[in-house]
């Protein structure tokens, strides 16, 4: 039978972290005075080989995996991330794999991450206008840079999503100029609501603009939107059409929760199971894994931990009143 949690919910989706390193410094995310040159990243040895990860992977397969998405830090910074991909697809041909990134490396690697298997990409992108760009991610790259990047993946055949988050007062004046530069480039451009997560992005409700405020801007400039059924109901994104049929997505984990059906775990770079973006602890695998664990025994594992499962942080974010310590999503990914 397939693997149930507490609530009812399967294991379909693994994201996994391959590095807690990133050449931007998100001001949201890895904010320079909390990621600087002292921060202490993971070694080499603390981080999973790519065989340790492929073997979760073989591992949760019997158990109802469908998805796996590779994430970071940035995920183009480590080596031969080809080498990863290709070894997950040996596991299953029909494996749903996916890869976020900034973009600022996918031009250099487009090709051969497509040769090696992967199935689609999801691009980060907060802003179009340059000083802004270069102001949120605290880099010196640019949007025309990242465009680059998406061009080379769309022009080999590898489909692009678009990934905003929104922070008030800070992007909003970009929801339409990024909805107008996606259409024109046949993306689907998805808009996050700004979340909690971690312990250093001064998070407070002020700061989030909800999907039906976004939706009111969009409406204001291109006209009525209208809903979209979802695909799958452990989709995070809610979609809708724009007056001339181009698709616009939402992800309102603070005003609108999925924690319903989140069918979702995570894999740290050091080899933890998390199974909530919003969970301060993880389960160490990677001792397993390095005592020579086999395939069956990691999978026993996961399956008790699973079936524990209770989180829905999201769900309960309002009602929660002791101060929490997440884990850092530049840690176990978005
Ligand atoms: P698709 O397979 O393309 O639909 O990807 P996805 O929507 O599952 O994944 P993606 O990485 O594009 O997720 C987009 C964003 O949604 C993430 O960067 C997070 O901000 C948010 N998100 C994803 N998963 C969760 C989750 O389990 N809980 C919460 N609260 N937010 C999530
Ligand atoms: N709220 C919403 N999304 C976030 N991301 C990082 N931090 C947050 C946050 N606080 C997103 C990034 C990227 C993905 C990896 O996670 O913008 O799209
Ligand atoms: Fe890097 Fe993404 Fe975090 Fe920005 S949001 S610092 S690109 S991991
Ligand atoms: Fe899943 Fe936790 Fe996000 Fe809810 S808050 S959707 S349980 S990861």
């Amino acid at each position: 039978m397939q693997l149930q949690d507490s609530l009812g919910r399967p294991l379909r989706d693994l994201r996994i972290s391959i590095t807690d390193r990133c050449n931007f410094r998100c001001t949201y995310c890895m904010p320079r005075e909390n990621f600087g040159p002292e921060h202490d990243f993971l070694a080499k040895e603390e981080i999973l080989s790519y065989e340790e990860m492929a073997s979760v992977v073989a591992s949760l397969l019997p158990l109802g995996l469908a998805k796996v998405r590779i994430t970071g830090g940035e995920p183009l910074l480590r080596r031969d991330l080809p080498v990863l991909i290709a070894m997950l697809r040996d596991l299953d041909s029909e494996l749903d794999i996916a890869l976020t990134t900034n973009a600022v490396l996918l031009e250099r690697h487009a090709e051969a991450l497509l040769k090696s298997g992967l199935n689609r990409i999801t691009v980060s992108l907060d802003a179009v206008e340059t000083d802004l760009f270069q102001a949120i991610t605290d880099s010196k790259n640019t949007p025309e840079e990242i465009f680059k990047g998406i061009e080379k993946a769309q022009q080999i055949g590898l489909p692009v999503k678009v990934n905003c988050v929104i922070k008030k007062g800070v992007n909003d004046s970009q929801i339409v100029p990024l909805t107008q530069a996606c259409i024109e480039r046949n993306i689907t451009v998805r808009f996050i609501e700004f979340m909690d997560v971690g312990t250093t992005n001064n998070w407070n409700l002020d700061s989030v603009m909800s999907g039906d405020e976004m939706r009111g801007v969009l409406r204001d400039h291109f006209g009525p939107l209208e809903p979209k059924k979802s695909a799958h109901p452990s989709d995070v994104a809610r979609l809708w059409h724009l007056p001339d049929g181009s698709k616009v997505g939402f992800i309102e984990s603070v005003s609108k929760p999925f924690c319903g059906d989140c069918s979702r775990a995570r894999l740290s770079a050091h080899g933890s199971i998390y199974t909530c973006l919003f969970s301060e602890k993880g389960f160490d695998l990677r001792g397993v894994l390095r005592f020579g664990a086999e395939k069956e025994e990691i999978a026993t594992i996961i399956r008790e931990i699973w079936t524990h499962r209770e989180n829905r942080y999201s769900e309960l974010r309002t009602q929660l009143k002791e101060k929490r310590q997440p884990v850092e999503m530049s840690f176990i990914g978005g």
